[in-house]
């Protein structure tokens, strides 16, 4: 993929929903080995608008890989050696706030870290020091500003804040999970947010995520959680959220890539 040295391909990381990205025009692909192993899937190349992108399917394709068994460091990895410098991460999840129900856009702005037993960080192993990165805020401020910018532009109703609380998975969550999750100040459930979001900016890559909300969360509706309600709510969000992609990339394009931490 011919790159100019100040605009960089974008890493496009589907969830659950969006395994592929129709509109993408698709110009290639490339079935890479990272040392941590291979990433979900092959990296596919194309362009959207004009905007050179790579998208990764972080579920595989067909979609197989449960969230705590996504080798998040080799998707990681695999986008940066490729050059990309900007990841957009998009994740399904389950609504905690009572503003963000089914089909809802939010581009958060916090983590809380739940999972467990991942492989979550590159500084690992042989290693002549410790590193421990900055994670203040985890999404890249410019990235989320630019997202948010093409939300509003887009109509597309969202919420410009939040914080992710990510789960091991790849079981729902209990009422008093997700009541745990509430008194510490989460508004959204997932299984994916992390580590990714935490070995990005490891690598010194702007990351950010554009959350679709599927479900209300376990205990915010009278009933119970299905596949159906699910797939609808995907149904209904998705074109929001690529509408929002494709508004935004020729900007996350330009954004500089941030020094190298380390
Ligand atoms: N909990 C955890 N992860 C999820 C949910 C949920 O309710 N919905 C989509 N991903």
């Amino acid at each position: 993929m011919s790159m100019t040295t100040n605009s960089h391909a974008v890493g496009i990381i589907g969830g659950t929903g969006l395994t592929t990205l129709s509109g993408l025009e698709i110009t290639g692909e490339q079935t890479v080995n990272t040392p941590w192993g291979p990433p979900s899937a092959a990296l596919v190349e194309g362009r959207l608008g004009s905007q050179p992108v790579l998208f990764l399917s972080r579920h595989g394709n067909p979609h197989r890989i449960p969230p705590h068994q996504v080798n998040y460091r080799a998707n990681i990895h695999a986008l940066h050696e490729a050059g990309v410098r900007t990841v957009v991460g998009v994740n399904a999840v389950g609504g905690i706030h009572q503003g963000m129900g089914p089909a809802h856009v939010v581009i958060p702005d916090q983590i809380i870290d739940y999972t467990w037993g991942r492989p979550s960080t590159f500084f690992e192993g042989d290693l002549d020091t410790v590193t421990h990165i900055d994670f203040t805020w985890p999404y890249d401020r410019t990235a989320r500003d630019t997202l948010i910018h093409s939300a509003r532009a887009q109509g597309v109703p969202f919420s410009d804040f939040g914080v992710y609380g990510a789960t091991q998975g790849p079981r729902l969550e209990t009422v008093a999970e997700i009541r745990r999750l509430e008194r510490d100040g989460c508004d959204l459930v997932g299984m994916t947010g992390m580590p990714e979001a935490a070995l990005a900016a490891e690598l010194g890559m702007r990351y950010v995520c554009l959350g679709l909300v599927v479900n209300w969360a376990a205990g915010k509706s009278d009933h119970i959680i299905t596949m159906a309600e699910i797939e609808e709510a995907i149904e209904q969000g998705m074109s929001g959220v690529k509408r929002i992609l494709e508004a935004s990339m020729a900007s996350l394009g330009e954004l500089t890539a941030l020094p190298q931490p380390y």
